[in-house]
């Protein structure tokens, strides 16, 4: 049993600009047969996280790991410690990747354990993609295994959709455009997709890919030179649209969304909706002219890539694509450290109001 307390972030599932601190019981709890109790090492935060909150209730991600009444744990991509098992095949000591609370304990139910991992069987949790409920032994993970763990948390989860994005766009090739437009070009997911772009261009229709970002943002991402061409939202009606085009939304921003829809007219081909970093600016249900947009669904996609290629291929695919990603964004941004109570509810604060910029990857630890 581990002498730390057990905390949880909690977030106020109506009003997610309430965070607090709370005790929690996951790290006394007696355990039952099959479950394992974690200590969370350290875990990644940024504008993902807090769509997992922003869409918490429309998407079901508070179910995962529940909480008090009214209130969310949510869900972050991390490295933990096995402290105490009651399931065969599962040792103290053990380190493994996966999705936890932001917390500083968990109790999971093991089951389905392998050499590569195990899943939380949870009866709750039969609902959520397996990506969500799986869990990699950190010894059995090839690729990963020698990389800095600080990396991994603040990226891996982010770069993986980046990789996902590239392969489905490729594999539509392209829905026949030439330009590929992202919004909110700085951020992980967005930029680690246009490196990719960029880097696989061979052997590919010609494409130019543009990054629409805010004006706050312009110098960072011009200085990541992934983009073809780097633009504020406010000049999307000055950009060229006599070319097939796909808009890929990391934004979620229906301004954004209606004015890149209304200027490129039928040249917008494919329109895809990846994230929500302007999550107050939402406009869920608003008609927009030319094609709907179509939610990329990284679980899903991981899933189709997996029955596709099978584990090896797969794994072998994305930690090269990784390496490659890896070349931008280590040269454009740093690891954030942040530990303890306090200065994790900052954090999350300057996250969620965008204050942190573009800049900075967030690796958190209760301590
Ligand atoms: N669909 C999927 O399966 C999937 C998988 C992974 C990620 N995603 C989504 O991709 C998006 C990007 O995630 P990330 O972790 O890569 O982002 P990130 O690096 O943390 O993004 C930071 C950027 O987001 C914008 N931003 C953040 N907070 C903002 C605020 N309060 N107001 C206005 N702009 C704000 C700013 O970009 P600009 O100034 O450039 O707008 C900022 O530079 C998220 O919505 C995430 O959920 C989706």
């Amino acid at each position: 049993m581990s002498s730390r307390p057990a905390q949880d972030l909690l977030i106020n599932r109506k009003i997610i600009e309430q965070a607090e601190i709370a005790d929690s019981e996951e790290g006394s709890l007696p355990l039952q047969e099959g479950q394992v109790r974690l200590v969370i090492d350290r875990f990644g935060l940024s504008a993902n996280n807090i769509t997992y909150a922003a869409m918490g209730d429309m998407m079901n991600y508070w179910d995962i790991y529940p909480a008090r009444d009214g209130w969310g744990r949510i869900p972050v991509w991390g490295f933990a410690d096995i402290i105490e098992s009651r399931c065969s095949g599962l040792s103290v000591g053990e380190r493994v990747y996966g999705l936890f609370p932001a917390s500083s304990h968990v109790i999971l139910q093991a089951g389905q354990v392998s050499g590569k991992g195990f899943m939380d069987v949870s009866p709750h949790r039969a609902v959520f993609a397996s990506i969500y409920n799986s869990y990699v032994r950190l010894a059995a993970d090839h690729h990963f295994r020698n990389e800095s763990h600080d990396w991994q948390v603040a990226l891996r989860p982010l770069f993986m959709t980046s990789f996902l994005i590239d392969a489905f766009l490729a594999q539509h090739d392209f829905f026949g455009a030439n330009t590929i437009i992202f919004g909110s070009a700085s951020s992980k997911t967005a930029f680690g997709t246009a490196a990719l772009l960029k880097a696989n261009r061979q052997n590919r229709r010609d494409y130019i890919v543009i990054g629409l970002t805010s004006t706050a943002n312009l110098e960072f991402v011009k200085s990541l030179d992934c983009y073809d061409v780097v633009q504020d939202y406010a000049s999307v009606p000055k950009l060229g649209n006599d070319a097939k085009t796909v808009y890929v939304d990391m934004s979620g921003n229906i301004r954004v969304r209606k004015s890149v829809h209304v200027h490129f007219g039928e040249n917008l081909v494919y329109s895809s909706w990846v994230g929500v970093t302007h999550w107050t600016k939402l406009g869920l249900g608003i008609q927009l002219p030319g094609p709907e947009p179509v939610l990329f669904f990284a679980p899903t996609e991981f899933q189709n890539r997996m029955d596709e290629l099978g584990d090896d291929v797969f794994n072998r695919q994305f930690h090269a694509a990784w390496c490659q990603i890896n070349n931008t964004a280590q040269a454009a941004i740093s690891l954030r450290h942040v530990e303890g109570d306090t200065a994790i509810l900052q954090a999350y604060q300057g996250i969620l109001s965008g204050a942190c910029g573009p800049s900075a990857a967030h690796v958190m630890s209760f301590g």
